[in-house]
Formats: structure tokens, sequence, C-alpha cells
């Protein structure tokens, strides 16, 4: 595989990996304010991360190259609220889309056809990854003060499998 396309592959890895520090240290800070569905919600997206992380690291072995790992960054901790935290979260994951964007402009670049077919999963992926923060946050902008209503929504965001 082309070195510089090796390179940015494995840095994705690494930022796969953040993105499972971050979400944890979000799941965190609801556990800590007694959301607990929203907390769960948090917990399955570390696993999704995770996931995302090892498909890469999994194409890389494939390709007869090795995953090198690095320090993972500090994640944010001090959230003022569940809207600041699903806005740290859709910023996040349009950087993460960006990342991605990046990867499979240079795949095209190295025509690396394999890589750019392999990269389309995380293309959708991260529409979805989009999406799902975009919604929470909307409903959570949409609530306001309403201590109850808030409630109700941790109820079903501990519903996710
Ligand atoms: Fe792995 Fe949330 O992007």
């Amino acid at each position: 595989m082309d070195k510089q396309l090796y390179k940015e592959l494995n840095k994705q890895v690494i930022k796969e990996l953040y993105s499972a520090y971050l979400y944890m240290s979000m799941a965190s800070y609801f556990d800590s304010i007694n959301l607990k569905g929203f907390a769960h919600w948090m917990k399955v997206q570390v696993k999704e991360e995770s996931q995302h992380a090892m498909k890469i690291y999994d194409y890389i072995n494939e390709r007869g190259e090795r995953v090198i790992f690095e320090p993972i960054e500090k994640p944010p901790y001090e959230f003022t609220s569940p809207v600041d935290v699903f806005e740290k979260t859709l910023e996040h994951e349009k950087n993460v889309t960006k990342s991605i964007e990046g990867l499979v402009n240079l795949a095209k670049e190295k025509n690396d056809k394999n890589t750019e077919n392999f990269l389309q999963w995380f293309v959708k992926e991260q529409e979805e990854e989009e999406e799902n923060a975009f919604s929470v946050l909307e409903k959570l902008k949409s609530i306001g003060n309403e201590k109850h209503i808030l409630i109700e929504m941790d109820v079903e965001m501990g519903k996710r499998e």
C-alpha cells in the first residue's frame, strides 16, 4: 500500500479510538448527573467507535501493514449541560466526516480502488453518525428547562441497542 495512505489510515485508527475515549468521558458526565439512559447511549457509542477502529485495523493488516499505536489525547470532561455534550458530539462527528473524506480523496489520488471501496462503508456510517447526534441535539434544544421531559427522554436513550 502507498506509504502516505497507510500512514493516514493508521492515524484514523487513533482518531476512532479517541472518539471512543471522548464518548466514554461523556458517558461518565451523564452518569455523574444521574442521566443513566444518556450514559448508556454514550456507552453504545463507545463500542461502535472501537469497532470502527478495529475495522480499519483489520483492513491495514489485510493489506500487509501493521498498525502502530500513538498516545490518545485527553478528552474534554467539563460539560455544562446535555445540550453542550451533543453540540460537541455533532461537531466531533463533522470533523470525523472531514477526515474520512480526506482519506477517500487520498485513496483516489493514489489510485487505490480497494481502499476507496473500503472507505465507502465509513462514508455512509458518518451520515448516520451526524444524523443521530443532530436529532438528539434538536430534541434536547426543544425541551429547554422541562426537567420531566428530559427524564422521559433519558428512558428512551436507555433503549439504544
Ligand atoms: Fe467513528 Fe463516530 O465516527
